[in-house]
């Protein structure tokens, strides 16, 4: 298979239908943009399979995506140019907004906020105004009912799992027929999970703050989602 993007953690092939590709989800997790690293067995399989309950989830209320279909680590998806921004939606305050605003970490956000960050690691992913987003050409309202949308529905369906939706970041692209679709992943790599009513971790920071097993805490959630589904 002939590799088109090589990330951090996944890697994009090229396949023999030239409108879609394949991403395989690799057993690494990195952090602080790549300075910390490890190769947790099981661990691209896990996200790759709770990525494609998420992303059938949000198909099913209308959000278009780029996903296709799912075999072990490795998803099939429709091939898209990213847009270069990161949306970020937060129900409770976590991560990056505690360090930098006075906002203390657990308290919610009635209603949610939605945050535009710059898809660029050289420079460490910046906060953006809606009026950057707008110099770069792009509408930020085309995101934000997308990713209000998302939002209710996973919160949703993390509620009847007695997890807190603390916050998650979505990318986009365009297909070729210029459809704007959610693309990348929907996994614990790229959101907060806390045991409702609680601050304790069921995604990456158990990583990012060495406090614990993030396969087993993704084998958990994947599990949980196998039986609400
Ligand atoms: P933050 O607290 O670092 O701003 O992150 C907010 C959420 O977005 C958190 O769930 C992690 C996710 N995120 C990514 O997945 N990739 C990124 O590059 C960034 C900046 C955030």
């Amino acid at each position: 298979m002939k590799e088109i993007l090589q990330g951090k953690v996944k890697t994009v092939y090229d396949t023999e239908d030239a409108e879609n590709v394949l991403i395989e989800f690799h057993d690494k997790v990195t952090a602080g943009n790549g300075r910390k690293v490890d190769f947790p067995e099981g661990k691209g399989e896990v996200c790759c399979q709770i990525s494609s309950i998420l992303f059938e989830k949000i198909a099913k209320v209308g959000v278009k995506t780029h996903y296709l279909g799912v075999d072990g680590n490795k998803m099939s998806c429709k091939r898209v140019d990213i847009v270069p921004i990161e949306v970020v939606c937060r129900n409770l305050a976590a991560g990056s907004i505690v360090r930098e605003t006075p906002f203390e970490e657990g308290i919610s956000f009635h209603p949610p906020l939605v945050e535009f960050y710059l898809k660029d690691d050289a420079k460490n992913d910046p906060l953006l105004t809606l009026d950057r987003v707008r110099l770069m050409k792009y509408n930020p309202y085309d995101y934000i009912g997308i990713t209000q949308l998302i939002n209710v529905t996973l919160k949703s369906i993390f509620d009847e799992m007695d997890i807190d939706l603390v916050d998650f970041k979505l990318e986009f692209g365009h297909t070729s027929s210029g459809d704007l679709v959610v693309a990348d992943e929907l996994s614990p790599d790229s959101m907060r999970l806390w045991k409702k009513g609680t601050k304790e971790s069921f995604d990456k920071d158990l990583f990012r703050k060495e406090k614990g097993d993030i396969v087993r805490a993704y084998k958990y959630i994947l599990q949980q989602l196998k039986e609400f589904s």
